[in-house]
């Protein structure tokens, strides 16, 4: 089984606020922490936890399948945080082979989480940005079965992304976050786009605010993609596709703060994907694994393993 994740990587400076401030104001909030973030390394990180706890580390075994399970296209660069997010990767048994450090700042998210656990996130890209078309080479793609993209790096590396996917005959699943228009080429090579209320409001101008208004949305946006997910917060998520339509409720629990939530969904759905499951079946893991992120802190550190998910599934 092979993940091919490229995207983006990025240290998190977290801190916590009673509510979001409003243009000009001034708020005091808690302490910063540090986290390991970035759309594309949670994400990486999320399929690979979904493959199972490594019993062997280092050695043979599932800790082997899990190295050559997911593989990480992205860039870092030669500091600190570039080193500490690099190997944070690599002790997830994800292959980092082409995760290279460059001579640019690590990218940074700026993150406020208030009491509700909702946050506002502001990314400076840094070497995420650097990340060209015309670093992708097809090898680091052959095998893949599963190649997943989101919107942190450059679109032109998405597409080249996409398409070298495509020509490995991997399914290619698009997380289109953040929001931005997305051309009708890059839409071409993809297999499953999955977006949440407000990307799918920046795509199509109506904001899903009901599951199924969100099944309306997601037709709309299969005239250019087969599959449509669109994850709905409390509400569960939403699946159209050639398989038919539906919706997936989701497990009610106490939000803590839900950074990295919509990645772990992501990773899940990618290895469930990976290993034949059917959508609505790949849509249920995503949404408890999405579920269970929620009530922990942070972004790497918040996501489930596979067992978490297949116990709550079983209860
Ligand atoms: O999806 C959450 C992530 O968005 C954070 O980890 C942050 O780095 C931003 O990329």
């Amino acid at each position: 089984m092979s993940i091919v994740v490229v995207g983006s990587i990025n240290m998190d400076l977290v801190v916590r606020v009673k509510r979001h401030p409003v243009p000009g104001e001034t708020l005091l909030g808690s302490d910063y922490e540090t986290h390991h973030g970035g759309k594309g390394a949670n994400q990486a990180v999320a399929a690979a936890r979904m493959l199972g706890r490594p019993q062997t580390p280092g050695k043979g075994g599932l800790a082997a399948a899990q190295s050559a399970g997911v593989r990480m296209i992205g860039r870092v660069g030669q500091d600190e945080f570039g080193n500490q997010l690099r190997n944070a990767l690599k002790r997830e048994g994800i292959n980092v082979n082409a995760t290279i450090p460059i001579a640019a700042p690590t990218g940074v998210a700026f993150i406020a989480v208030n009491d509700q656990g909702q946050n506002t996130i502001i990314v400076s890209p840094g070497a995420n940005h650097r990340l060209r078309p015309e670093n992708l080479s097809p090898a680091e793609f052959e095998g893949a079965q599963v190649v997943v993209l989101q919107l942190e790096i450059p679109l032109d590396t998405v597409r080249k992304a996409a398409e070298l996917g495509k020509q490995a005959g991997a399914k290619v699943i698009l997380n289109a976050a953040p929001a931005q228009k997305l051309p009708d080429k890059l839409l071409e090579s993809v297999d499953i786009l999955v977006v949440n209320e407000s990307e799918a409001l920046g795509l199509t101008g109506v904001l899903p605010d009901s599951p199924e208004m969100a099944l309306e949305v997601a037709r709309v946006l299969s005239e250019k993609t087969p599959t449509v997910v669109i994850t709905l917060g409390e509400q569960g998520a939403v699946w159209v596709g050639p398989e038919g339509s539906g919706h997936q409720p989701v497990l009610k629990v106490e939000v803590l703060d839900t950074t990295g939530a919509g990645d772990a969904f992501i990773g899940a759905l990618a290895t469930a994907i990976c290993e034949g499951k059917a959508l609505p079946q790949a849509v249920q893991r995503g949404c408890v694994a999405g579920a269970l992120a929620a009530t922990r802190v942070g972004a790497q550190s918040s996501l489930p393993w596979r067992e978490d998910v297949n116990a709550r599934l079983e209860s």
